[in-house]
């Protein structure tokens, strides 16, 4: 089956050119090399090796963090559970039972029927605690496997990102910014449950159009320059000669080809996560990790760009799914429509 959503070509990135390498270039390109080689292997977890340059181990994020040498990664793109307890076992489960749980069905839309996304407004103040608990753990592990000056790109929600960006910064990693991509979604917006008549001119809360994505910056010594000869980190690799990367992305929701290739409940639509992932190295150099790979969206931007990646997922399904998914996500040729 053939799958493309448009025409035009999707630049592919790889390295950055010099009119004449110079000495540092060769160096790190020969220490990304073996780096390379060792951390695809490492492990005895099951694995798919699902190109050259890219390998998705089927294992829970921290227990790989642990065992994953310090500065072995230089840049991390990933979209976690946003609550950890929408892909909790209990709520996992119901999820595809399609029993709810935290997950909820949005209503039926112009004939269509919507998936289901998770209620962040049901958490609990222990969930709300555990949560924190849980992103300064992987925040912890990040610092470690990073190398200096290596960028995470986090996405979240507006109920949570306060305390996973909390959690961030509390280990040291240092905030640089936030990238808010505007979608429009089904979230909030409602009226008042069971009194949507009498209350006609009231809404719960505000209508979602927005999704942040923190930026945070392993530390590092001396100026941006001096890490990027010995580490090719520190900085984010510009659009183009004449643009910057910034910090707002308008980015519709997925509909059609991505959806059928990769049937995530979460899937990232490939026009975000592929600009995204391009800033990630700014001289293409390293590898990009994603802690919660899911059906391997940012692994199929790495590779449609020319870029290392790794994926970890605890979940089989979706280690099996990316397994199909890659190539067609990787190939997908995308315009710059929102
Ligand atoms: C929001 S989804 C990521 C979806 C992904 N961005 C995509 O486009 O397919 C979060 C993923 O984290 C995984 N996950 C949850 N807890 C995990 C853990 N402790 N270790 C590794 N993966 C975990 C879930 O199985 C789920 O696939």
């Amino acid at each position: 089956m053939s799958h493309s959503i448009q025409v035009s070509v999707t630049p592919r990135a790889q390295t950055a050119t010099f009119s004449k390498d110079p000495p540092w270039l060769s160096e790190l390109r020969l220490r990304d090399n073996s780096l390379w080689e060792n951390v695809r292997i490492l492990g005895t977890q099951q694995r798919h090796h699902l190109s050259e340059r890219v390998t998705y181990v089927h294992s829970d994020v921290l227990k790989w963090l642990a065992e994953l040498p310090a500065n072995s990664i230089h840049a991390v793109v990933t979209d976690p559970p946003y609550s950890v307890i929408e892909y909790d076992e209990k709520n996992h489960a119901k999820l595809r039972e399609g029993h709810g749980g935290v997950w909820r069905i949005p209503p039926t839309f112009d004939g269509a029927n919507r998936r289901p996304v998770p209620r962040f407004t049901v958490l609990s103040k222990e969930e709300i605690v555990k949560l924190h608990g849980f992103f300064s753990s992987v925040a912890y592990g990040l610092l470690k496997a990073l190398v200096p000056g290596g960028h995470v790109f986090i996405a979240s929600n507006p109920l949570v990102s306060t305390m996973t960006f909390h959690a961030f910064m509390e280990t040291g990693l240092e905030k640089r910014g936030e990238v808010i991509r505007l979608v429009q979604t089904l979230r909030g917006g409602d009226r008042p449950k069971g009194a949507e008549g009498e209350f006609s001119d009231v809404s719960a809360m505000p209508r979602s159009c927005w999704e942040p994505w923190g930026i945070f910056r392993k530390r590092f010594n001396g100026t941006i320059a001096d890490n990027l000869r010995k580490w090719g980190t520190g900085g984010l690799r510009r659009t183009s000669a004449k643009e910057p990367f910034k910090d707002v992305i308008v980015c519709s929701p997925m509909r059609g080809p991505e959806k059928q290739i990769a049937p995530h409940p979460s899937l990232k639509p490939q026009r975000l996560m592929r600009k995204l992932v391009r800033a990630a190295l700014p001289l293409g150099i390293g590898i990009v990790y994603d802690p919660f790979a899911g059906s391997g969206s940012t692994l199929a931007a790495a590779e449609a760009i020319g870029y290392r990646a790794l994926g970890t997922d605890s979940d089989q399904q979706y280690f099996t799914m990316a397994k199909e998914a890659f190539k067609p996500l990787s190939l997908l040729q995308i315009t710059d429509k929102h």
